[in-house]
């Protein structure tokens, strides 16, 4: 079902979440956007600038708002939270930004929201679980951007690499978002062929290139304080694929029942998404060795869920 009305309730209107904004307004044929942060006045600012596009893409209605705004909305996106600063992990983030998240979900719930949550805040993984554990919401509908923005690396990254364009390159970042998460190069493809095939393929240049697709987000973040395009797109697909009721398959942060071994939590893997929220999670067949990767990066996040406030 394609949506009427389609409204979006975005939360956080920092870097990523004005990004996203910008972005999904001129992709997702939206009706209304509904702006809420702490800083009124930014947001305020925000809504009148990006409204100015709307006359020259497509027409939608944005303002500032609150969290009971999101009762009619079909889609919270959550953005807020602390950034990661420099030479943080996202797992140092676990206790700020779970204080951050209940003072949110909770409202949201309140309001009678009906939707899907998106959660883009980190560390991603372990706060889409948070998201949908404060809400109690069937898992289908909480999704989190998980490998979405790692897996666009490692495209970027390969067709650098093997000079084609990242859209001739189909390949996976899974696991968490973060420093447990890898390559699944043994299922990668450019142009259909396996990676692994390919003449000359230098497996040390594929190992320096996991490595560097880990380290991006610190790199950015090194230089210019923040990253924001790449995860606001990833954000705006996920939208559009639940407001077009696309069956969009792409890598998110998806709950698990069974797939790799692992019994439960939320894990960067390919999911179909439509209307509903995550329709399928798909279980990429793994090597032997990869799937103890995905299990590895399940069990560190499980020990900071267990050890969060
Ligand atoms: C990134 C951070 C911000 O990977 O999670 O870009």
């Amino acid at each position: 079902m394609i949506k009427k009305h389609r409204k979006v309730l975005l939360v956080g209107d920092g870097a990523v979440g004005s990004s996203f904004a910008f972005s999904l307004l001129q992709n997702c044929g939206i009706d209304e956007l509904v702006i809420v942060d702490l800083q009124k006045e930014h947001a305020e600012g925000d809504s009148l600038d990006l409204e100015d596009l709307t006359p020259m893409m497509m027409p939608a209605r944005i303002r500032t708002g609150e969290y009971s705004d999101a009762a009619d909305a079909d889609i919270v996106v959550l953005t807020a939270g602390v950034p990661r600063k420099p030479g943080e992990t996202r797992l140092d983030l676990v206790n700020k930004n779970t204080k951050i998240l209940e003072s949110i979900v909770t409202p949201v719930v309140e309001s009678g929201f009906n939707g899907v949550f998106v959660v883009s805040a980190n560390p991603v993984d372990i706060l889409t679980a948070l998201t949908q554990h404060i809400s109690g919401f069937p898992k289908n509908r909480v999704i989190g951007t998980g490998t979405s923005l790692d897996s666009a690396r490692l495209q970027v990254a390969l067709g650098k690499e093997l000079d084609v364009s990242t859209s001739d390159v189909d390949a996976y970042v899974l696991g968490e978002h973060g420093d447990s998460s890898f390559a699944a190069y043994n299922e990668a493809t450019v142009n259909g062929q396996p990676l692994l095939s390919l003449p000359n393929i230098d497996r040390d240049r594929l190992a320096q290139i996991e490595e560097d697709v880990k380290k991006k987000g610190g790199a950015i973040i090194s230089r210019k304080g923040a990253t924001f395009y790449g995860v606001a797109v990833s954000l705006m697909k996920i939208c559009r694929a639940i407001l077009l009721d696309e069956n969009l398959v792409m890598p998110i942060s998806a709950p698990v029942n069974g797939q790799y071994g692992l019994e439960d939590g939320y894990i960067g893997t390919p999911a179909v998404i439509n209307g509903g929220g995550i329709r399928q999670v798909i279980e990429v067949s793994l090597t032997d060795e990869e799937t103890e990767k995905m299990q590895e990066s399940a069990r560190k996040m499980n020990e900071v869920l267990l050890a969060a406030e």
